[in-house]
């Protein structure tokens, strides 16, 4: 089935409530899965959580809760902040879910059968954090690159997946699919760190028992990231035709398992590739990792506190181009809600509004009620939109190039009105092609956002326009 689009976010670790870092990915998707579903496309998204291993179940120990039990308590604030974020997912899985195990075992069991799976000794440094392993010369200063902690030295019989065997594989495949790994200069990163050497990967535990037993040898508990990445496949076991996905959006930290563990994982386990993993960048505060622990976090209800759901949708996608990293601001998100949102998009929409409103139905049986009225009526506004190049940026997934585009055409259509002046001239056409023009807007930006997006529709659409309430009220 080509028609269909498969997305997915990174199923987030529920040690805690989700922050504006989780948000950004996941609307990504959500923005995606709408445009592709505007498209006429099969869509499913997919987010969840990722529950088992060492840092969950430390985690929970510390409140005093089994691992499950933990889990449990968070995951309805992940769903609420979705709902609030008006992500449309079609599945959040958890890796606790049965049939999320029973993927895990077959496949492992799978991988054992053909000899890419065997038995030695692990002896090396794990971070918690990452849930990774990690080799000397990966060290900054002797702690863990990402999280600046001390490493546990671990040893212990584990059993390892036969990762550096598909090394050449994948440079391969990366070169035959140019699309794979995106944008290209994370392509680059990553062959840089596989040419330096790839080693075998340690897939299972025995120091603590919160996973999936491997099937072939139940004393040892699968490894976390081999659990976790499964997760993409599970969710569409049962409606097959969705699989490979089409973008796995993920942010750079976790870059490598996408890119390199995940398909080695699946040729391993004779399993088609996904098309293209999508690598964003960091969303800092001060220039700072967000980190609760340091105070700089701004979790879910926070963000929207600020200016709205829509608008919060908008500046994460608007404020930084695909890729790059930001900084997180509450005044530039409301710079952008009163300065793009209020003052260009809700004035045109408001001041079309007021202009149409006193016609009443006339103005609608004018250009709608005959056959045939609206493709007589020729509107020369709205040929200046560039769709082409709004579709072409939407394939490249630059999405804040979207929306400039967008809004470069709402300022052609405020200058519109202001040249044409209609209020004068009492010219009705010129209503029309702004309303058209309006509508097409809307259209564009449902994937963005969608209160607003559907508010304008659905005010457009009518018979009889009215004057309703603003848009976007300024925040002082
Ligand atoms: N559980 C693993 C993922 C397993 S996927 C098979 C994990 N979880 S996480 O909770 O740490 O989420 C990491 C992801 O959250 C990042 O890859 C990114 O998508 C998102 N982000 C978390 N913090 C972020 C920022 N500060 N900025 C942008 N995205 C961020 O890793």
């Amino acid at each position: 089935m080509k028609n269909k689009f498969y997305v997915t976010t990174p199923i987030y670790y529920p040690n805690d409530i989700p922050h504006i870092g989780h948000a950004y990915t996941t609307i990504i998707a959500d923005v995606l899965a709408r445009w592709n579903k505007f498209k006429g496309k099969k869509v499913f998204l997919l987010t969840g959580t990722d529950e088992h291993g060492k840092k969950i179940q430390a985690i929970a120990e510390k409140f005093n809760k089994k691992p499950k039990e933990f889990t449990d308590s968070l995951i309805p604030k992940f769903k609420d902040a979705w709902k609030k974020l008006n992500i449309d997912y079609d599945r959040f899985i958890r890796t606790t879910d049965k049939d999320h195990e029973k993927v895990v075992k077959e496949i492992l069991q799978k991988i054992y059968n053909k000899g890419d799976i065997y038995k030695g000794t692990y002896k090396g440094l794990y971070c918690t954090g990452c849930e990774a392993y990690y080799t000397d010369k990966d060290l900054k200063k002797g702690y863990c690159p990402i999280h600046k902690t001390k490493l546990e030295k671990l040893e212990e019989d584990t059993y390892f997946f036969k990762l550096s065997k598909y090394k050449n594989k994948l440079i391969e495949f990366y070169k035959k699919n140019p699309k794979f790994i995106l944008p290209k200069n994370k392509k680059k990163e990553i062959l840089n760190r596989l040419n330096k050497g790839l080693l075998d990967l340690s897939i299972s535990r025995t120091s603590f028992d919160w996973g999936i037993p491997l099937p072939f040898d139940k004393k040892h508990i699968c490894y976390v990231w081999f659990d976790a990445l499964l997760n993409y496949y599970t969710a569409v076991k049962k409606n097959k035709e969705f699989w490979p996905p089409d973008l796995q959006i993920v942010a750079k930290d976790i870059m490598w398992f996408h890119a390199v563990i995940w398909p080695a994982i699946l040729m391993s386990a004779e399993i088609k590739l996904p098309e293209s993993i999508f690598i964003h960048g960091y969303w800092t505060i001060n220039k700072e990792k967000i980190s609760k622990s340091r105070g700089k976090t701004i979790n879910i209800n926070e963000l929207i506190s600020i200016a709205g759901v829509d608008s919060a949708r908008y500046f994460l996608l608007r404020e930084i181009p695909f890729g790059k990293d930001g900084d997180f601001s509450e005044q530039a998100l409301i710079n952008r809600h009163n300065n793009e949102l209020a003052d260009k998009l809700g004035n045109l929409v408001s001041r079309v509004e007021g202009l149409i409103a006193p016609l009443g139905v006339p103005f609608y049986t004018e250009f709608y009620g005959k056959k045939n009225s609206i493709e007589k009526c020729e509107n020369k506004l709205i040929k200046k939109l560039n769709l082409k190049k709004i579709e072409k940026l939407f394939e490249n997934y630059e999405l804040d190039k979207v929306l400039n585009e967008i809004f470069a055409f709402v300022d052609i259509c405020n200058e519109y009105v202001q040249n044409k002046k209609p209020w004068e001239t009492k010219n009705k056409k010129v209503l029309y092609e702004l309303k058209e023009s309006i509508l097409k807007i809307a259209e564009l930006l449902w994937p963005f956002i969608p209160e607003t997006s559907e508010k304008i529709t659905k005010q457009f659409s009518a018979k009889k326009i009215i004057k309703s309430e603003v848009l976007f009220k300024k925040i002082i």
